[in-house]
């Protein structure tokens, strides 16, 4: 799927203008605050995601200063290739998508355009904590599969009140229950997304030298192969630690992915630019497996492409991105990219020039 279009009003600094979009590789360039990050957020938003900052506020996105009374923001999108639609979301107090004309819910839209979104924190999938690592696996699995957007956000309603039990000190068998049913389910769909990953992750191997081996780790587990098993003796090995830390200690909050290279840890081995590019090499792995599942290539934002990456390593990522087939919308700060695809510069929310 691609934006051929879109069109946003009154959203955040970026201007009212129609503009359309050729399929393939688009390097938005433009300096600091000239609205990148908001046009690329507004697309994430058309495709079900919401804000890039899942804290932000629509009154955040609403553009400052306009009258009362006009506090709307709508976004416009028209998509083409494996279907053809138009996208529309309105912003007041809250948003509403449609499709077509209809009202649809954001995890369908999400199935419909599939973004992978990219900001450069996210990005440190090496180097970064196993946050980084899981909204990996969660942004792939709310994608591939229907249910998993909704089990993770049972399970993390569960995972508080939990918490707050721990804390009071009362009995969580009834939490327990309910977290090891969702638990397992998703430590069974994160090794089996990962899984898929892993085995699509060799069509990359331009961005990565020598053996790189990946496993899941399940948060606080480990004590049976068997999901629900392990969950259930994880939960019963842990309870006095949990008891007497009052935190949580088994559970998908707590898996990560473990990376080596050549036997080695990948946040050791490997320099901040190697990692950055192991990591493209994993989120490209992702964005095959998303096409593989859903039968229509996902479009890919790339918040600040060029960071942590030198001369070359620009060039192996670009390559990368330009490999899959995939619209992709990449952004920098920088003055002078490559040329060989499309420059959009930016300033002051508008894009002023376009170069082939
Ligand atoms: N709701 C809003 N209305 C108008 N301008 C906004 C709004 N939210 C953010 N901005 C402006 O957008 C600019 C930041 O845009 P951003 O996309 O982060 O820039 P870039 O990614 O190109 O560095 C800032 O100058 C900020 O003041
Ligand atoms: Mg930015």
């Amino acid at each position: 799927m691609y934006f051929s279009g879109t069109y946003f009003h009154n959203f955040r600094n970026i201007g009212a203008e129609r503009r359309k979009w050729p399929p393939g590789f688009n390097m938005i360039s433009g300096p600091n605050g000239s609205g990148k990050t908001n046009f690329m957020e507004g697309l994430n938003i058309l495709s079900g995601w919401g804000p890039l900052d899942k804290n932000s506020r629509i009154a955040n996105l609403i553009r400052w200063r306009e009258k009362e009374g006009e506090l709307k923001t709508l976004l416009w999108g028209c998509v083409e290739g494996e279907e053809s639609t138009e996208v529309f979301v309105s912003l007041r107090t809250r948003s509403q998508l449609k499709c077509d004309g209809k009202t649809i819910g954001a995890a369908e839209m999400r199935r419909k355009i599939p973004v992978l979104a990219f900001l450069p924190g996210h990005m440190s999938l090496i180097s970064g904590g196993a946050s980084y690592r899981r909204r990996l696996l969660d942004i792939t699995g709310a994608l591939v599969e229907m249910e998993y957007a909704r089990i993770l956000n049972d399970y993390r309603t569960v995972l508080k009140q939990k918490a707050a039990l721990l804390k009071k000190r009362s009995d969580t068998k009834a939490a327990d229950r309910i977290l090891a049913s969702l638990g397992s389910w998703l430590w069974e769909s994160r090794g089996e997304i990962l899984n898929m990953i892993v085995s699509e992750i060799k069509k990359f191997a331009q961005l990565f030298h020598g053996k790189v081996d990946i496993f899941f780790v399940r948060g606080g587990g480990g004590m049976d192969e068997v999901a629900s098993e392990d969950f259930r003796k994880s939960l019963i090995a842990a309870k006095d630690r949990e008891t007497r830390s009052g935190i949580p200690l088994v559970g998908p909050q707590r898996d990560d992915i473990r990376i080596d290279c050549d036997g080695m840890g990948a946040s050791v081995a490997l320099s901040r630019g190697q990692g950055r590019k192991l990591a493209v090499a994993l989120i490209l792995a992702a964005a095959r497996v998303v096409e593989r599942c859903l039968a229509r290539k996902p479009v890919l934002l790339f918040d600040e492409i060029y960071s942590e990456l030198d001369a070359e390593g620009r060039e192996y990522v670009i390559d990368a991105l330009i490999s899959t087939g995939c619209q992709v919308f990449a952004s920098t700060a920088e003055a002078s990219p490559r040329d060989g695809f499309d420059i959009f510069k930016m300033r002051d929310g508008r894009f002023s020039r376009h170069e082939a």
